[in-house]
């Protein structure tokens, strides 16, 4: 049987790298990408065909695309879209390039990417999506809003795309992480140091304490390894039907019934101590 292809962004570390090496153990043809070159030459070092791609650059997006349907023979199987970071701090001490960039990578590169794949899973009659966001796509917590927003955005268009595919044979799933180990939290509290004004902030005091569970070495309770993310992402790839959502996590089955049956205001009693979001 011909190998399947399957293109994955943010391959460098955390849940692509671990679905980039899951799947090629299972058969898989892997294009795994990374935004960094010496990432992908690491990649590379690995045995994969590696390229780059970086969510923030159109042009990037378009090359690499190129790349992968010239070495298939215009075929893509899937498409993961897993790449994305954390921008925490407050909303009020968000600036617009700040909630632009995370939009920017988490949303409009995704988007742009995705809408590149669709024809050509049109032309070969089938395809998968499979979009990755999170728990905080379900439920919000406080100091995280440019990144809760960019994940509801992604659950958005993710829905709305697989209403209007409905009849194509190329299905959108997308998976629903809570806490998993990967350099997120690193990331995020890069993102936090480059792009918030914590000493001018209302918050300045709260932001101590955000810096100290950032950098600090404990996991938020339930925390799974990506190797979770990776049997729900075989299910999406393998299942005849399948589904629109997969959650991950104990955090995330819970939080979607909670968010269900709860009033407004005692969710959001939970959400504020979870998050630590009550304490300032
Ligand atoms: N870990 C969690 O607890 C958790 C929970 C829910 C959802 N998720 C989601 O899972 C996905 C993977 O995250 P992770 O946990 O594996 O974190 P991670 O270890 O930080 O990996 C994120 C990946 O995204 C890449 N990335 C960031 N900006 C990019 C850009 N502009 N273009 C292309 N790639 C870019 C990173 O590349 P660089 O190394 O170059 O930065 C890295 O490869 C993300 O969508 C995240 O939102 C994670």
């Amino acid at each position: 049987m011909k190998q399947k292809s399957v293109l994955i962004t943010g391959c460098s570390s955390g849940i692509g790298k671990c679905l980039a090496h899951g799947l090629r153990n299972r058969g898989y043809r892997i294009y795994a990408t990374a935004r960094q070159p010496a990432d992908v030459d690491e990649l590379a070092a690995d045995g994969f065909e590696s390229l780059r791609l970086d969510l923030d650059s159109s042009e990037s997006i378009r090359y690499t695309v190129n790349e992968v349907l010239q070495r298939t023979d215009s075929k893509l199987y899937a498409l993961i879209n897993n790449g994305a970071y954390g921008q925490p701090g407050a909303v009020e001490d968000l600036s617009r390039e700040t909630l632009r960039a995370q939009f920017e990578t988490n949303l409009f590169g995704t988007q742009e990417l995705t809408n590149l794949v669709i024809p050509v899973m049109r032309a070969q009659g089938e395809g998968r999506i499979i979009q990755m966001s999170s728990l905080l796509g379900i439920v919000c917590l406080a100091y995280r809003g440019a990144y809760n927003a960019s994940k509801y955005a992604l659950e958005a268009l993710s829905d709305t795309l697989r209403l209007e595919l409905r009849h194509s044979n190329i299905h959108v799933s997308i998976i629903e992480p809570g806490p998993i180990e990967s350099r997120f939290r690193a990331n995020a509290y890069a993102a936090f140091k480059r792009n918030i004004d914590r000493e001018h902030s209302v918050y300045r005091d709260y932001y101590a304490r955000v810096e100290k569970r950032l950098a600090g070495p404990k996991p938020m309770p339930f925390t799974l390894p990506p190797e979770a993310v990776l049997k729900k992402v075989i299910r999406a790839l393998e299942a005849r039907r399948p589904k629109a959502r997969y959650g991950v996590t104990f955090s995330t089955h819970l939080f979607a019934v909670l968010r269900r049956v709860l009033p407004v205001r005692v969710l959001d009693q939970i959400l504020s101590a979870t998050g630590n979001g009550g304490r300032r």
